[in-house]
């Protein structure tokens, strides 16, 4: 399976703060935003990955992470040159995703929690044998700010209404798609929608309706942030500086987990971590131990 992350738009919700800066560059507590989506892929198991992003900001993401070779994985980059929905960057990507599944997942959003892991791999292997996407419904108590999923009487999904100013029920549809390879037939065949954007929405509707979608709805044990506008990044800043203070371990240290999976072996991530040794951070990498 493939992986995007979609790093686009103008981040003008965050402005002045991204005028001269890409919102996924900002830093949630001790690391750039970015890393948590690439995290969330590399924990997933998905190594060949193509990062989206406008003109303007791409060449910072590549002086960031390169090649993805010192992390033993594949990163390539392409441009969106105007940013028309989400759903657009399947058709953007689809020479990269070839004839493959692929999983996107979107440059602000935030996940962690216990069993996430072992959620995202199964995720990987659902769509691979079903040919269904799968994608996740997260409880909140602002749904109006997300894609959220309406049920029938039965209790059962009946759709997704992007940011339905009544909405049906408390539950959005967080940045994280796994698609079959579908999609990029699907993406193409889409209409811009009345705010004039090539919506995920369309796409995840699409799938319902030949009934090829699988929700699955996340409990309280995960949490789901997105770090989109100023109170959120900060909220995130928090969260992850609480976890990481109190545990002793980083979420979302994309070195650690590039060793934990095989992708790079001791030696190599003992490389990355003298390469940031001033920092906090770099410390932390010095002091994992070999297995
Ligand atoms: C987008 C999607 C929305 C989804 C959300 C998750 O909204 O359109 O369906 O729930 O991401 O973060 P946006 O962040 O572009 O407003």
């Amino acid at each position: 399976m493939k992986g995007i992350i979609l790093a686009g738009g103008n981040g003008t919700r965050m402005y002045p703060i991204t005028k001269s800066i890409s919102k996924q560059l900002l830093c949630v507590y001790d690391k750039p935003m970015v890393y948590y989506p690439l995290a969330t892929l590399l924990s997933a198991g998905i190594t060949d990955i193509l990062l989206i992003s406008n003109p303007n900001d791409l060449p910072s993401y590549i002086k960031l992470l390169g090649s993805g070779t010192q992390l033993g994985i594949k990163i390539s980059y392409i441009e969106q040159l105007k940013p028309e929905g989400l759903a657009q960057a399947f058709i953007i990507a689809a020479d990269f995703i070839g004839s493959e599944d692929v999983c996107m997942v979107l440059g602000d959003n935030i996940f962690h929690g216990n069993g996430f892991n072992e959620l995202l791999v199964n995720s990987v292997v659902k769509v691979k044998q079903s040919q269904n996407a799968t994608v996740f419904g997260y409880y909140v108590n602002d749904p109006n700010r997300y894609g959220v999923l309406n049920f029938d009487k039965s209790n059962k999904i009946s759709s997704i209404k992007e940011k339905p100013l009544n909405p049906n029920s408390n539950y959005a549809v967080i940045g994280l798609y796994f698609y079959p390879n579908s999609i990029i037939k699907i993406a193409k065949s889409i209409k811009p929608s009345k705010r004039g954007e090539l919506e995920i929405t369309s796409i995840n509707n699409i799938y319902l309706d030949n009934n090829k979608l699988n929700v699955e709805l996340l409990g309280s044990g995960y949490t789901w942030l997105d770090a989109g506008n100023p109170d959120s990044l900060l909220e995130a800043s928090n969260f992850i500086q609480t976890i990481e203070k109190r545990q002793g371990k980083k979420v979302a240290c994309i070195e650690e987990i590039a060793f934990n999976k095989g992708y790079i072996n001791f030696d190599q991530l003992k490389h990355l971590a003298h390469t940031l040794s001033t920092s906090e951070y770099g410390q932390y990498l010095l002091n994992i131990k070999s297995k």
